[in-house]
This record gives C-alpha cells, structure tokens and sequence, in this order.
C-alpha cells in the first residue's frame, strides 16, 4: 500500500503581500484552490489516504477547506511542521502516518497536467526504492537537476545547479518504500539549513534503486505570481 503525504507549509514570501493574510495553498488556480491540485494528483494516481503537513499559521482553514476529504473522495489527515526545516524534514512527520506502507509526497504548490498513476504503476511493480518525476524545463536552475548514465538510469541530482548538466528538473511528486524514514534521520542540514529531498534522492540513486518517469504534459510549482498566473492559463486550457 501507498500512503500520501502533502507538504503545504512554507510562508509564501515570494507572493508577498498577498500571503501575509491569505495561506498561499489557498489562492485560486481555475475553480479551485492551489491545495486541491496536489489532493487530485494522489487521488487520480489511486492514492485515497493523504496527511496534509500544514504550517501553524493557517491550520484551521485546511480543516474548513477540505474538511475529512469526502467530499473529494479521500481520507485526509492533518499534522504541523511548526519548523521550517525542507521537505525531507516535512516528509519525516509522516512516520508514524505512514506505518510500514510506501509514500508518495507531493508539494503543496505543485499543479501536474499528467495523470500520475503512469508512476505509481511503475513503483508498485518494485515497491522498493524511490521514483521520481522529472520534467524538461527552460529554467532548471530553479530546481534539482537530473544528469544521466549512458544507459539512462539517473547517475546524480544536484540541487539549484548554476550550471545544471540537463534541463530535466526534479518535479515535486515522488516515491518511496518506508525506508525513507531512515534515510531522512541520517540526513545533515544543507547550506541553506534545510533537510534536502535532493540528498534523499541521491541516497536511492547510490543505492541503484531510483526509477523516473518523464512528465508529458505541464507542470507548475505555482508558488510566484508569473507562475500561478501560468498554472491558471494552463488549467484552464485543458478544461
Ligand atoms: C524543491 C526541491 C527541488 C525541486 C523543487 C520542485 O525546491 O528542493 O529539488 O526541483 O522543489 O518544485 P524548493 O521549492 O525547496 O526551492
């Protein structure tokens, strides 16, 4: 079995001053909310047990907003990350969450035009290691970037590359089996004092147990205004 784990906390300072009042998970792409996305991801990819780990600031709107998940047709559950401390550090709050199950993690702000459940299909036929979505993109210093051996398994990822090997950015929707939770203990703060999802990456490539699947279609991490406006021309295109 595959658990979801959404990571929505962060502080938006770069939708200032507009997230100083409203939590950024709650501005609207299309008809809905930028938090309804990374939910309808898990849940087209099969994936109906999510923990949504929230800031403290807007804690009580997610219960308002989504409630139990009924009414979208998933299970979801609720934790804090009072420190700000990466996305590995969110993703460790899901331990007990997740049990001895798998996890797939999706950032909060990530909006995919694909259906997802090409990657979980792929991961569940190992259910063991790591899988990750990468994306060609014009920008990959924004991102972790991908470089490949010959035979086109991942050598490396490196985080905010200035001169990235590739154009392949590591999207924010991965799986991993429960070993996760051991690789993100080991983990040291990076230079930016955050605990990495790329070094958790690079754990399971060393390892030969980090699989990829390529996006098709769009892909937005809609968290600046250029991009949000974007995610909402792109939703709405698709309708
Ligand atoms: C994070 C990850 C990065 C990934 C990106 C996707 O970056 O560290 O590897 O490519 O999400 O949105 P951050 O949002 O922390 O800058």
């Amino acid at each position: 079995m595959i658990k979801g784990v959404i990571l929505a906390g962060g502080k938006g300072t770069r939708l200032w001053p507009v997230t100083k009042v409203v939590g950024k998970h709650f501005l609207p792409v299309g008809n809905k909310t930028i938090i309804h996305y990374p939910i309808l991801t898990l849940k087209n990819a099969g994936i109906k047990d999510i923990l949504i780990v929230c800031g403290q600031e807007h804690t009580d709107q997610y219960v308002k907003l989504l409630g139990s998940g009924s009414e979208l047709g998933v299970n979801l559950y609720y934790t804090i990350q009072v420190d700000p401390l990466g996305i590995a550090h969110g993703l460790g709050l899901a331990r007990s969450f997740a049990e001895n199950n798998s996890v797939a993690l999706v950032l909060g702000d990530n909006i995919f035009g694909d259906n997802l459940s090409v990657a979980v299909k792929k991961f569940s036929k190992k259910e063991r290691g790591g899988l990750i979505v990468l994306k060609k993109v014009s920008d990959p210093q924004r991102f972790g970037v991908a470089s490949f051996r010959k035979d086109g398994t991942i050598k490396n990822i490196v985080e905010k590359p200035k001169k990235p090997a590739t154009n392949w950015a590591v999207t924010g929707f991965y799986l991993y089996d429960n070993r996760v939770f051991d690789v993100i203990k080991n983990l040291k703060l990076s230079n930016r004092g955050e605990y990495e999802i790329t070094d958790v990456n690079n754990f399971y490539i060393r390892e030969g147990a980090m699989d990829y699947v390529k996006a098709k279609k769009y892909w937005v991490d809609a968290g600046t205004f250029d991009s949000l406006h974007l995610a909402n021309i792109l939703v709405r295109k698709q309708k």
